[in-house]
């Protein structure tokens, strides 16, 4: 095993995956549950204000699909408001978290790209960029699986990056060393981080590697983002009958870029 120091390719895959790693998935749960940060979840008066407006897209009572759902934060907030949720995730932490909260959310502990959990669903939301972060083919079968899932009438809701990302984002490297341990192994550890731009293929490539005393670990992250034409002309080409766009809902966000939109589509 090698530092991998070179520009990957937009959307490559790499040996390890940030949110299914072993430990790092135990301190993504950390994360997720600290209300005060946008880390792994948006902090908690974001998240109020994000289920609030879904409130206002969506019948009562429907039911849900939280693609990417973490330990349920959403999902517990609409379930106490009476809708039905199926919540999908392959972070066996947050999963397994979420699944001994609340026995009345349906909760799957897989992959949303490989196995989409097939069902008939009122509305469809994928919360905190995640579109972004995989590539555009994976996105448009997902886009597909997600329109064939969704009831007449029914709403997919998602947030991505827009334009502007290329202002908060530049192209660097950077090194950490943690010599007892911490967010990235649970003993000492070196990280080697690099930001990639792709302008071509509009999106940033974070790729980290990580060397401990037994290994090398590679990881790459992706942030694809759209402008309010492109993100409408997909969902249409998929056959929704609608799409619109929100903007500056959100206050400050203290851990990655708040240049995002959200987006309601109707089938
Ligand atoms: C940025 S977090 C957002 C979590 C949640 N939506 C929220 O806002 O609190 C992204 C989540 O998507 C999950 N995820 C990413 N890709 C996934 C995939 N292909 N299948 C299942 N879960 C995935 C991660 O494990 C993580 O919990």
């Amino acid at each position: 095993m090698k530092i991998i120091d070179t520009k990957p390719k937009p959307f490559q895959r790499s040996s390890c995956n940030i949110w299914t790693d072993p430990y790092i998935q135990k301190q993504m749960l950390q994360e997720h549950l600290n209300p005060e940060t946008d880390g792994a979840s948006r902090n908690w008066a974001s998240i109020l204000k994000i289920v609030d407006f879904i409130n206002s897209h969506i019948r009562p009572t429907s039911h849900i699909l939280d693609l990417g759902c973490g330990p349920g934060l959403y999902a517990e907030l609409f379930r106490y408001q009476g809708h039905e949720i199926t919540g999908i995730d392959f972070n066996k932490a947050s999963i397994d978290y979420a699944s001994q909260r609340r026995k009345d959310i349906r909760y799957i502990q897989d992959d949303y790209i490989l196995h989409y959990p097939a069902g008939n669903y009122d509305a469809v939301m994928m919360i905190y960029c995640d579109m972004g972060t995989h590539s555009d083919q994976e996105r448009d079968t997902l886009l597909r699986h997600i329109f064939d899932s969704l009831t007449e009438g029914g709403k997919l809701i998602f947030d991505v990056f827009t334009e502007e990302l290329i202002k908060d984002k530049r192209e660097e490297r950077n090194w950490e060393c943690s010599p007892s341990g911490g967010f990235w192994n649970d003993s000492k550890y070196l990280l080697l981080s690099q930001t990639f731009h792709h302008p071509k293929e509009k999106c940033f490539t974070y790729q980290y590697n990580l060397l401990t005393d037994d290994e090398i670990k590679h990881f790459i992250v992706w942030d694809r983002y759209y402008n309010e034409e492109e993100i409408c002309t997909l969902l249409k080409n998929v056959g929704f009958k609608s799409c619109a766009v929100y903007k500056n809902m959100l206050d400050t966000n203290n851990f990655t870029s708040n240049h995002e939109m959200f987006v309601v589509a109707e089938k």
